[in-house]
């Protein structure tokens, strides 16, 4: 959604150079014209435009997939036209998402039987899957509570001050309190001692992340799961866990087959991923799986039947593409076990190769682990000259999007770099990104400083106190923050 802003009376018509072939006037930019015009000129005038778009192979500030095999391209521009939601003329669509499904919980080691199904249902992404989960755990809980004869208005998640802005939209849209664990400096993922504190009876979930959006990282949801156990059984509550793997639900299975961190854990009761991830599917597809079908109210499921036979939907959306869905099925059956393992090793040793090149310059303090999500989030060991967001900036010069942001609470004195690694980034861009980073360290050793000018500026006037170290990179951080917020310039971790 744009949230519209008044077009200035120079920017009120859309002009195409080359389309002058077929158009001599300009079309309105936000109203639509009166006449048709040829179709020729439609698509030269949107593909014209779009030319300015960032080229997405060089996103790295995203870990959603840039490319696919030419099959599954074909695959997914034959389906194009198909709706999902009609399941009943769709059949082997739909067949495939359960199969997708029943892959995908065996993957994070569902109990189940032999004859058994998996429970668990394809959606735009992990936001959607986590807004499902969400509202599993809240009525779950609003249940038991009015069974108790208790209060069932306040309920509350526990996560990280980490967790990506979709657990906010959902606290926020139904209503549930987000109790969040605040970070320290070094140390920027959900600590599961002080979760498990912050447990109480309202508690519906603990959130943890297998794979934090800001640096990579994964939570120890087996700790969690064991101070939890034993928490439960002091108290006689049976609070549960969520994991949102949205990046590391496709990772750990295969660089990390030993971690304990899904249904083998007895707490975790539902598990997100983002199919359009690590599963290497392009935007629009993620996955929800629950542990048993106990864990997911019956009341949240809806029964349609005007498009053929009875059908069971939990989303929150009706009509959606079917080309994500036949899309992750064939990196399921094209790839296997072996396919994955040989991506993902492949980007945790490119990501290395980054992360040595840039340790080399010796001018970054990397915040990322070796162990998580292949990517490489550095922060600047000096930055009272120049910021990260400066290097962001320059980056741009070379048609690299590298974002760079704070911290959340308590850390937000730090600010990262952070470049995602992905299928498609080969170790040649990883040693070619060092060198444009060691050019703009350079560039910049030879420019004077826009933030200590800026700071020298504002504090002509006032009264000179001596401040801490700690004090100096706060307000520069800030002094940045506003100098970006001021250009507009907004740059979303995804
Ligand atoms: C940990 C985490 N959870 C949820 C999301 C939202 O995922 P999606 O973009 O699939 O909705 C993201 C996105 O990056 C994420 O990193």
């Amino acid at each position: 959604m744009v949230l519209s802003k008044t077009a200035s009376q120079s920017d009120v018509s859309v002009h195409s150079t080359f389309a002058s072939r077929y158009v001599r006037h300009s079309l309105p930019r936000y109203k639509m014209s009166e006449n048709s015009i040829p179709k020729e000129a439609a698509y030269q005038i949107i593909n014209d435009e779009l030319m300015l778009d960032g080229n997405p192979r060089l996103n790295l500030a995203s870990f959603v997939t840039t490319w696919m095999e030419p099959e599954c391209d074909k695959l997914v521009m034959t389906a194009i036209n198909k709706n999902y939601v009609d399941m009943d003329e769709y059949p082997v669509t739909t067949e495939l998402q359960n199969r997708c499904v029943n892959m995908i919980a065996h993957l994070f080691n569902a109990p189940l039987g032999d004859d058994e199904t998996a429970v668990g249902v394809g959606t735009v992404g992990s936001s959607e899957a986590i807004m499902l989960a969400g509202l599993a755990f809240k009525r779950k809980w609003q249940n038991k509570m009015k069974e108790l004869g208790k209060p069932h208005d306040k309920p509350n998640i526990v996560t990280g001050a980490n967790v990506q802005v979709c657990w906010e939209k959902f606290a926020r849209y139904f209503e549930v309190e987000l109790k969040e664990v605040k970070l320290t400096e070094g140390y920027y993922v959900m600590d599961p001692d002080k979760a498990v504190e912050m447990v109480d009876e309202n508690t519906i979930c603990v959130a943890a992340i297998l794979g934090s959006t800001l640096n990579g990282e994964f939570e120890d949801v087996k700790r969690l799961n064991d101070l939890l156990v034993e928490k439960n059984k002091q108290t006689g509550w049976d609070t549960p866990i969520h994991v949102d793997a949205a990046s590391g639900g496709f990772i750990a299975p295969f660089l990390y087959p030993e971690l304990e961190w899904d249904f083998r854990l007895p707490l975790v009761k539902s598990i997100n991923v983002s199919g359009h991830k690590y599963g290497l599917v392009y935007a629009g597809i993620g996955w929800a799986v629950w542990r048993t079908k106990e864990d997911l109210p019956d009341e949240l499921i809806f029964h349609i039947n005007y498009l053929g036979s009875d059908q069971p939907t939990f989303t929150l959306n009706f009509s959606k593409g079917s080309s994500q869905i036949i899309a992750q099925y064939y990196q399921l059956i094209r790839l296997g076990h072996e396919g994955y393992r040989n991506i993902m090793e492949n980007c945790q040793e490119n990501a290395m190769v980054l992360k040595q090149g840039l340790e080399k310059t010796g001018r970054f303090t990397i915040v990322s682990k070796d162990h998580g999500v292949p990517l490489v989030a550095f922060s600047l060991k000096d930055n009272s000259r120049h910021n990260e967001f400066e290097i962001s900036e320059m980056l741009r010069r070379f048609g690299w999007i590298v974002p760079a942001y704070t911290m959340p609470p308590d850390a937000q004195h730090i600010t990262v770099l952070r470049v995602v690694i992905r299928e498609d980034f080969s170790r040649t861009l990883a040693e070619r990104l060092v060198l444009d980073i060691e050019k703009i360290m350079h560039e910049l050793d030879a420019i004077p400083s826009k933030v200590t000018e800026k700071l020298a500026t504002d504090e002509k006037h006032a009264v000179v106190v001596k401040k801490t170290a700690l004090e100096v990179q706060r307000e520069i951080t800030d002094a940045w923050k506003k100098m970006v917020a001021d250009k507009k310039k907004t740059k979303g971790v995804c």
